[in-house]
């Protein structure tokens, strides 16, 4: 007698070629609401389809993200109480009173009076880029950018921002060896992340300090009222460790991935060249084709039912968003990478209460970065295998290397 093995979409091992897209698909039909078993620990439910991966996100008080957090391992205990700090893994009615303060500096007005600051930094990185012609791409050119991005938002000092970069990158990586954190740092929660914490406080209090603090998120969050008081020390670092995980690995795999992808359909490459235009429906494919993150977790607070599908209370329960965003009863020819696909309802934001906060700033890099990418150069040959990071979470390369050849 054989024995069908269940298929691993645990194991980052799974995801090191690219995500496992025909396992997700066969899934989809038979398993929608699939039993993963974790080694050492509880296994998960993995959601699959689009429409239960919304009605996931659209109930935090039953699939809740306060209780064990939104990475499937579950925490130390000390680490989950400082993640609860995140607005990432708080839940209602906690969570409004720290996302709507901070929500208008979000808002798509807002970002859109940073285009040409952003387009100057873009430019810059892109020089440069222009006289080394052969680039690891990742972190010589797409890391760049939202790590300065987030410098001019915040205000920090440039001479920091390296500092703060690598930081985020063993944080946000933890799962591959070649990001391991070997800092200063002690103390059950994450080295990488209490060092940046505490950079964070240091920074808030020599703000503080300032008799005419300049106009920026940092100031702004420091004389916010969160439910009736300031941000404390401990909040504040949360929050800055929060702001530059959550954007700067999404949104330089997005860039890395977005260029790595156009160049394997050069007719619709050749198009945006042709009509910039196009690039927010491109922007928005690549999303959604190249998401950047995998999942978010829920744990259920309560017994409930999932199509069909019991789950019971404490259950971990997985947003798959690169299965979701394939759906295709939701997508036509999901696996097609498609820049005038309309309407694109992708996932890759999440959706609901948590909806990135970032969403609108993310596509506006993205935008700018590809107009004066492909403003600059007339050709890109990749110089060397693109290498993934071995990752269940992060959809992100560690290495794209490219020649690139400037227009003139
Ligand atoms: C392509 C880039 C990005 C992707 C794919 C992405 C993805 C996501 C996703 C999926 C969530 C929802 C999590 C959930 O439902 O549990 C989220 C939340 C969040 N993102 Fe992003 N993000 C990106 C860029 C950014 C940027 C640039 C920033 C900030 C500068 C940012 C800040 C946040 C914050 C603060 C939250 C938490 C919102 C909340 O829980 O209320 N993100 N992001």
């Amino acid at each position: 007698m054989t024995t069908v093995q269940a298929p691993d979409i645990y194991s980052p091992d799974a995801y090191v070629e690219g995500p496992p897209h025909e396992v997700f698909t066969e899934l989809r039909h038979t398993d929608p609401v699939h039993w993963q078993e974790v080694p050492g620990e509880p296994g998960y439910w993995a959601v699959l389809r689009h429409a239960d991966v919304v009605e996931v996100a659209k109930h935090p008080l039953i699939y809740s993200a306060q209780s064990g957090g939104v990475i499937i391992e579950n925490m130390p205990p000390a680490q989950l109480e400082n993640a609860k700090l995140m607005l990432l893994s708080m839940d209602p009615p906690r969570h409004t009173h720290y996302r709507r303060p901070v929500a208008p500096r979000f808002r798509s007005k807002v970002i859109a009076q940073m285009e040409g600051r952003i387009r100057a930094m873009v430019a810059e990185i892109l020089d440069e880029a222009a006289e080394a012609r052969t680039v690891e791409f990742v972190q010589e050119v797409t890391a760049k950018v939202p790590a300065r991005v987030f410098g001019e938002i915040m205000g920090l000092p440039d001479d920091d921002l390296g500092h703060i970069h690598r930081l985020a990158e063993q944080l946000t990586s933890s799962q591959d060896p070649e990001f391991a954190y070997e800092g200063p740092a002690e103390g059950e929660g994450n080295g990488a992340s209490l060092e940046m914490a505490m950079y964070a406080i240091n920074f808030a209090n020599e703000r503080r300090a300032m008799d005419d603090p300049p106009d920026d998120l940092t100031t702004f969050i420091l004389n916010s009222d969160f439910h009736g008081a300031p941000m404390d020390d401990i909040s504040f670092g949360t929050f800055f460790v929060q702001m530059v995980t959550a954007g700067n690995d999404t949104t330089k795999t997005m860039l890395s991935a977005g260029l790595l992808t156009l160049l394997e359909h050069p007719d619709q490459l050749a198009e945006l060249r042709a009509d910039p235009s196009r690039l927010p429906g491109a922007v928005e494919e690549v999303l959604r084709y190249d998401n950047p993150l995998h999942y978010f977790r829920r744990t259920a607070t309560e017994d409930t039912e999932l199509s069909g599908t019991r789950i019971e209370a404490g259950q971990k329960v997985v947003m798959v968003y690169t299965s979701a965003n394939r759906d295709e009863t939701v997508f036509d020819r999901p696996q097609d990478f498609d820049i005038h696909r309309n309407p694109n309802p992708h996932l890759t934001f999440g959706i609901a209460e948590h909806f990135c906060l970032g969403a609108h700033l993310a596509r506006l890099e993205a935008r700018v970065f590809f107009e004066e990418l492909l403003a600059r150069f007339s050709a890109f040959e990749p110089a060397g295998p693109a290498v993934r990071v071995r990752s269940n979470l992060n959809n992100a390369y560690r290495a794209v290397p490219m020649t690139l050849t400037p227009r003139h």
